[in-house]
């Protein structure tokens, strides 16, 4: 094995060196602190590997994504979501007999208790879809309280297509309450994203008619969206996880961390951006301009990425999705040509170029979304929906490989050791 050498005054500390398969190389320094009494300071963990995975399989310098080995590019153009959830959770891709058999596992499962349609009652119509999601989620523990053995397959098995059945009826569900709609259920025997499509877009008072164009935009966001290694939910997911909460209470924490801005909430706030400047009479560079100032809190929503640092490769595809989508439907949204002219833009700046820094996933998938006729507050639900099998594989993999409760250390900076004084006397 490959060392490392550390050297700190008058001592040389020898540190392991972990070699990935696609050769990333890593130093463990997971026995640092017993050997020197230091440890390593990362906020942000810019730097910081927080495990070995198999899953996902990213290189932000050369804009490359692969799930369990497979192209980004090839996923999201020819695979089916189902197949690409399987494949991350384990390992593989179904064949067509246990593709058959997992729509039909999926089908059995998809029923909530019917008081989960009283919790969700309960909220106010103006709640936002995301706090929804994510308490409804936590709300399935309390039906089902049992924990999941992870030395049990099958149970585990169980325990992920429960997830995999009801989260899209809580997505489907969270986007009709705020629009006044019955709660329905559907068949996921149609086909998986066929069903969700469905369940989110019946009316009460027609025949439901399945558009393929939507069914095939929303197949391709879920896919790019299914996994990207160590992101802040993913290891919300695994952190949670680590001290042996249960699956349901991982993922709803999951959910939690994806609704900010600088994660999965961004795409709401880009189609915002997008739309501020459209109603500001289309005044890219004033915006630009914002992004710059360092007095102004203000970022170029869906611009940056903690790991791309040349191109992020969903973005591109999502690009062209949404001219096809657009096209497709027929619509001519001058929000895209704003969009465009943002990204030419910002591409010319200087602050850009030097701080590396791209449109992300979350830049033009508020598009699609609004042309599928998905409001703005639903569109992190969506990519919710989409990330499921990535928290879910990843939670696998940190409780089968038995890691360690994660619990970070510090650089304690606070007040050295002083007296009490009673309160009479402060
Ligand atoms: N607009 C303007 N300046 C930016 C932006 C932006 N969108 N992103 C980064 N910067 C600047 C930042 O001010 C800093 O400048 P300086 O070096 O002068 O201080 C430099 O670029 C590095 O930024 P950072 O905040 O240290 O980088 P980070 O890796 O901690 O943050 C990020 C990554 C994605 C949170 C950040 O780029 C950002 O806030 N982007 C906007 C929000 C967004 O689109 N989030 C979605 C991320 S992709 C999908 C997902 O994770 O869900």
């Amino acid at each position: 094995m490959k060392k490392a050498k550390l050297t700190f005054e008058d001592k040389v500390i020898d540190l392991d060196v972990i070699t990935g398969s696609e050769n990333e190389i890593g130093i463990d320094i997971s026995k640092l602190k017993i050997k020197s009494g230091m440890i390593t300071l990362d906020p942000g963990f810019k730097n910081t590997g927080s495990c070995e995975s198999k899953v996902t399989f990213l290189d932000g310098e050369n804009g490359i994504l692969r799930y369990r080995g497979y192209s980004i590019e090839d996923l999201a153009n020819n695979a089916d979501f189902l197949e690409v959830s399987y494949l991350l959770i384990y390992g593989e891709l179904p064949t067509k007999k246990k593709y058959r058999q997992l729509l039909s596992d999926i089908q059995e499962r998809s029923v909530l208790d019917e008081d989960v349609k009283k919790i969700l009652e309960t909220f106010p119509r103006s709640a936002h879809p995301m706090g929804m999601l994510s308490c409804l989620t936590s709300s399935l523990v309390a039906f089902d309280p049992s924990s999941v053995d992870v030395n049990d397959e099958e149970e585990m098995y169980d325990a992920f297509l429960n997830l995999l059945a009801k989260i899209p009826i809580l997505v489907a569900w969270v986007f009709r309450r705020r629009r006044g709609l019955p709660l329905e259920y559907g068949d996921f025997g149609q086909g998986y994203v066929e069903n969700v499509t469905k369940m989110m877009f019946k009316m009460p008072n027609k025949k439901y008619v399945e558009n393929k164009v939507v069914v095939n935009a929303i197949n391709k966001l879920l896919i790019l969206h299914a996994d990207h290694e160590q992101n802040c939910s993913t290891s919300t997911v695994r952190i949670v996880g680590s001290s042996q909460a249960g699956l349901f209470a991982s993922i709803s924490s999951g959910i939690s961390a994806l609704w900010g801005r600088l994660h999965g909430g961004a795409n709401q706030a880009v189609l915002e951006m997008l739309e501020a400047i459209q109603n500001n009479g289309s005044n890219i560079s004033e915006y630009i301009k914002k992004a710059k100032d360092k007095n102004d809190s203000f970022r170029l929503m869906g611009f940056g990425h903690r790991v791309y640092k040349n191109f992020d490769p969903r973005a591109k595809i999502i690009k062209k999705a949404a001219h096809d989508v657009l096209y497709d439907l027929g619509i001519d949204d001058p929000i895209l040509e704003i969009a465009k002219n943002l990204e030419i833009e910002a591409s010319k700046d200087q602050y850009f170029i030097d701080r590396k820094l791209y449109p992300n996933v979350d830049f033009y998938s508020g598009i699609i979304y609004k042309a599928l006729k998905i409001p703005n507050e639903m569109f992190t639900v969506m990519f919710a929906l989409g990330r499921l099998p990535g928290w879910i594989a990843h939670w696998r993999e940190m409780r089968t490989k038995k890691e360690p409760i994660g619990r970070p250390r510090q650089i304690y900076t606070g007040e050295k050791l002083r007296e009490f004084i009673s309160i009479d006397k402060r």
